[in-house]
């Protein structure tokens, strides 16, 4: 760590790992779009490394998954309800390592294995990048069965089945009509509600249905008669 002093914010950079700079601004690898647009306005680019809140914690990201939302939020459709910040580095769910915590971030220390949905009331800096700073209400400790990318697949996609099936209150017993079951949050959710001990059938294109059966749910195919068909 270079330029470390004896005493003051010095100290606590490195007893929080953080990479101390002494003014030189130090870069990382990430995927920008300096502009709303399709995957064109996607370039691979230097940065500067995020900094850390006090809440925060700063990972070395190893695997970041790729949902549906990164591509309506490079094309501008969430504009309505987020703020965007050009550059902007797309991407909400990663695995990672921490590289350096936050003042009040008791919750983790240098080198936990960490997964999370990264998800920030702004868009400017996504988990498509080398660092990110995350706030440690968005990060859980990576489960040790899981690898990287698994464990960067599992955060925004899982969060979502889990939500949708408490909210609802799928018991035992009870019959789960999921959408877009092979999908990655349907796939969690047909998962899940068989866990629960429901009864789940799964709307899919027919490639899927092997799938859907071997996730334990009852396979239909989408379109007309659709409700006649469960
Ligand atoms: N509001 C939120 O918080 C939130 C969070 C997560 C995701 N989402 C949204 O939920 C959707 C699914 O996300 P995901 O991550 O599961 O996406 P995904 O992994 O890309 O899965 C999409 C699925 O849609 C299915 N599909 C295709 N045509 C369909 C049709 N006509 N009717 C029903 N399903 C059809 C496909 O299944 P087949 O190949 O079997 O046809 C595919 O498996 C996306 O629109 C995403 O943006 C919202």
């Amino acid at each position: 760590m270079a330029g470390t002093r004896p005493g003051g914010a010095d100290t606590e950079a490195a007893r929080s790992g953080q990479r101390h700079t002494c003014g030189v601004e130090r870069t990382m690898r990430a995927i920008t779009a300096d502009r709303y647009g399709g995957p064109d306005v996607l370039e691979f680019t230097e940065t500067a490394d995020p900094k850390i809140a006090p809440d925060a914690v700063l990972v070395r990201v190893k695997a970041a998954a790729v949902n549906p939302v990164d591509w309506k939020i490079v094309a501008g459709y969430l504009d309505p309800i987020m703020h965007a910040h050009f550059p902007l580095i797309p991407g909400w769910d990663m695995s990672g390592v921490v590289e350096a915590v936050g003042l009040d971030a008791t919750e983790f220390s240098v080198g936990d294995e960490v997964c999370g949905y990264v998800r920030k009331d702004e868009v400017q800096h996504g988990t498509f990048a080398e660092l990110v700073a995350a706030p440690v209400r968005t990060l859980a400790k990576k489960p040790s069965s899981l690898d990287w990318r698994q464990a960067a697949g599992l955060p925004l996609a899982g969060l979502t089945a889990h939500q949708s099936l408490a909210r609802i209150g799928v018991t035992r017993g009870d019959t789960v009509l999921v959408h877009a079951a092979a999908g990655g949050v349907g796939s969690f959710a047909v998962q899940i509600a068989v866990a629960l001990g429901a009864r789940v059938i799964g709307t899919a294109s027919e490639r899927n249905h092997d799938f859907l059966r071997s996730l334990g749910a009852e396979p239909v195919v989408y379109g007309e008669g659709l409700a006649e068909r469960v």
